[in-house]
Order: structure tokens, then sequence, then C-alpha cells
């Protein structure tokens, strides 16, 4: 059983990913992570994303792993972040990710979120939502966990988003067949379980 959530920074995707997950006891796959973790090794080697992607051992458990570094905290940086949306535009490291999140989701029962689960990843997932919210709700929730200011938030995330939504390999856009929750009025317990009672 796959559970495919898209959609844009700051909806929700992976506190709601990872609550459904708990829940169910499913695994939960944060995608996000694998790109922001090729950004972050390219920019400390002064390398290409695309020559780094290959050859990366990425591990997606509580910590993540980058051939056997703790770079959780780092990849969360504003820097790492606009690295990961031009690093992810490029055709060939999404052909490393995606066939890496293939093999994962190969077996066993996943809750895995990202921009393309839904389009390119998992397009045959059972359920497949499209999590959305008001952009300036996003920033403030994002400026919130952060602790950054919301006006910085929301510049970076405005231009992050056009990125994710106008590249030309999968771009964000909800997929055939997904249902699209505008969580701009709604708690994380009220969307949790808007998506328990989908499934
Ligand atoms: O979800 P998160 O903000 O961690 O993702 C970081 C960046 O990685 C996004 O802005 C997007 O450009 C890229 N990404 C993607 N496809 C995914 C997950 C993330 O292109 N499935």
């Amino acid at each position: 059983m796959i559970i495919a959530i898209d959609g844009p920074a700051g909806a929700g995707k992976s506190t709601v990913a990872r609550a459904l997950a708990k829940q169910l006891g499913y695994t939960y796959l944060d995608s996000g992570a694998m790109y922001r973790s090729v950004a972050l090794v390219a920019l400390r080697a002064g390398r290409e994303p695309v020559q780094v992607a290959p050859q990366l051992t990425i591990d997606l458990g509580d910590r993540i792993l980058v051939d056997g570094d703790d770079v959780t905290d780092e990849i969360r940086s504003p820097e790492v972040s606009e690295a990961a949306s031009q690093a992810a535009a490029d055709k060939d490291v999404r052909a490393a990710m995606v066939a890496e999140q293939r093999r994962l989701l190969s077996s066993g029962n996943w809750v895995a979120e990202g921009r393309d689960i839904g389009t390119v990843v998992a397009p045959d997932a059972e359920l497949k939502i499209f999590l959305t919210a008001d952009p300036r709700e996003r920033a403030r929730r994002r400026a919130r966990d952060l602790g950054a200011d919301a006006g910085t938030v929301l510049a970076e995330q405005t231009l992050r988003d056009e990125r994710d939504r106008g590249r030309e390999h999968s771009p964000l856009k909800p997929a055939r067949g997904a249902v699209v929750v505008d969580t701009t009025s709604m708690s994380l317990e009220d969307v949790v379980r808007a998506v328990s009672d989908l499934l």
C-alpha cells in the first residue's frame, strides 16, 4: 500500500505524512530529504549535484545519514532549501532519486511525500493527496517551525514554488486522481482525520 502526499512547501506534508505513518504503522518516506542531501553534499564539495547524486548512500531513518554522516539539521537551512530546489530541476538528479524511491517503495506499506510521488514515482499509489494552503499561511507555519521571519520565508518560498511548478521535468502539480486538500484553516488533527477517512 502506498499513500502519496504531494504539495508545495509548508502545506503540512511532512507533519501529516509522519503522523499518518505512525497511526497506520507504515513507513514514512521523505523524498525532499533526498534532494536536500544531494544539494548539501554538492555545496560542501563545490561540485554539481548531478556529479554527486548517483554515488550517495542516503539513509532515511529518524536521522538522515549521508554516507554515514548525520545531516538531519544541516539539510533544513534556507541555503540548502534553495540549492535543493535548483538540484531538483535537473533530470539526471531526478532519475537517480526516483530510481531509489521506487526501489524503496517496491515492498511494504508507505506514506511517501514530495512533489512528484503521485505523478511520477508511484502513479499507481492507492491514495494520492495534493496538500496545499494559502501561501501566507504556509510561510507563517514554516517561519514558526524554523524560528525565522515570515516575510523572508514567504519570499524564499515564492521563488521555490515557482521553480518547482515551472520546471520542465516533473513539475509540481496534482496527480491524476489526486484529492486536493486545502489545509489553510485546518489543524493537523483535522488533516490527518480527513486523509484517514479518504483511505
Ligand atoms: O519537501 P522539501 O521542502 O524538503 O523539498 C526540498 C526541495 O526538493 C523542493 O523544493 C523540491 O524542489 C525538491 N523535491 C522534488 N521532488 C520531491 C521532493 C522534493 O523536486 N519528490
